[in-house]
């Protein structure tokens, strides 16, 4: 059963009519991905040099990649770069691989600034656990309070990331240093070809994905415990319109929807818990599920209200140094506030 709370910005009352309203943005299925080149890009030579050349330039100066100094400082053709992405993440995929950077060659402190400098030319880098936070399994259980999967070898299952009601990224960046030695493979789905499947299918499904479910969330230095309606006030839906941006958003982790309504002793019905099946089932539907395992290097970038994403688990290296090692930025939604028109030269090979 839906909790009750206000109607908020945002609540789909009419399923059909956000079909209407979404026709700018990118549906796809596996095949569609797997045959459209666009949106891997080869990140240009000029914006390698150039990021190189401020590396050390800061470090020479004894400065790191997040100090005051490196932000403001222009990239060559930068802009141009996030341009392109910014259109492949809002009409065309709502995903982006960029590849060639060589970590061993060009240092990770050079891939940091590169990453953290492209955020800022796609909108406000967000700093909930700092600007980059690194993602590696620390051996914690996400079972455990105030453990995220990103610090454990778990798969997570598909999901958006944040799962507080107040804090909505607009894009995920993940820029991979190392692999591990089995698994990790990351896995993409886009949650508007699943909203129209439903809607066909199983429209009481899609409705109740459009009221509120709690959800769990980890405070970070929690001093007692929470209170009921502080648990209660982080409740919103799978789907929302118009919210965030001009377009809808999905935010969807199983384990904290579960997790949230155990702790606040409201148990998920029967209803709630097909209702979330029937999502995964869409998802996860054989069409749906786009695979990819990021090499040294990659750095890849989702539309966070759109694709979901996870990571299938992984074992691990012994030696401390080869273990897997993901770095992750969180953009804000004014990367989406922006009009994004076909930019005008969409070849990026000769900047
Ligand atoms: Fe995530």
């Amino acid at each position: 059963m839906p909790i009750l709370t206000e109607p908020s910005i945002g609540h789909i009352n009419d399923l059909a009519d956000v079909i209407s309203k979404t026709q700018f943005q990118p549906a796809w299925e596996k095949h569609n991905l797997e045959t459209n080149p666009h949106w891997k890009i080869k990140i240009p030579d000029s914006i390698l040099s150039s990021v190189l050349v401020l590396n050390h330039w800061l470090e020479a100066r004894g400065y790191r990649w997040d100090s005051p100094e490196a932000k403001g400082i222009t990239i060559k053709n930068l802009d141009l770069l996030a341009h392109v992405m910014r259109y492949h993440l809002t009409r065309t995929t709502g995903v982006v691989l960029l590849s060639g950077f060589d970590v061993a060659e060009f240092g990770e402190s050079a891939g940091r600034l590169l990453l953290s400098q492209i955020g800022y030319a796609l909108g406000s880098v967000l700093d909930k656990r700092g600007l980059l936070y690194d993602v590696c399994d620390r051996g914690q259980d996400y079972r455990q309070d105030n453990v995220l999967f990103s610090s454990t070898c778990t798969s997570p299952g598909y999901h958006t990331d944040s799962t507080d009601a107040d804090l909505m990224p607009g894009i995920v960046a993940l820029f991979c240093l190392r692999t591990a030695r089995e698994g990790g493979v990351n896995r993409l789905a886009n949650t508007l070809t699943a909203y129209q499947r439903l809607l066909k299918e199983q429209p009481e499904v899609l409705r109740r994905l459009c009221e509120t479910f709690i959800r769990d969330k980890i405070v970070v230095d929690e001093i007692g415990t929470r209170s009921l309606s502080d648990r209660m006030r982080n409740s919103f839906p799978v789907f929302e319109y118009g919210r965030w941006y001009p377009g809808l958003t999905c935010r969807y982790m199983r384990y904290w929807i579960e997790a949230g309504h155990h702790k606040a002793e409201l148990p998920l019905t029967d209803e709630d818990i097909f209702a979330l099946d029937q999502f995964e089932a869409a998802l996860n539907h054989e069409d749906s599920t786009y695979q990819l395992q990021l090499q040294p290097g990659d750095m890849i970038f989702l539309n966070n209200h759109l694709i979901v994403h996870d990571r299938t688990e992984y074992l691990d290296w012994e030696e401390p140094e080869k273990k897997r090692h993901l770095v992750r930025m969180w953009v804000g939604n004014n990367a989406f506030q922006r009009n994004a028109p076909k930019p005008d030269d969409m070849q990026l090979s000769h900047i």
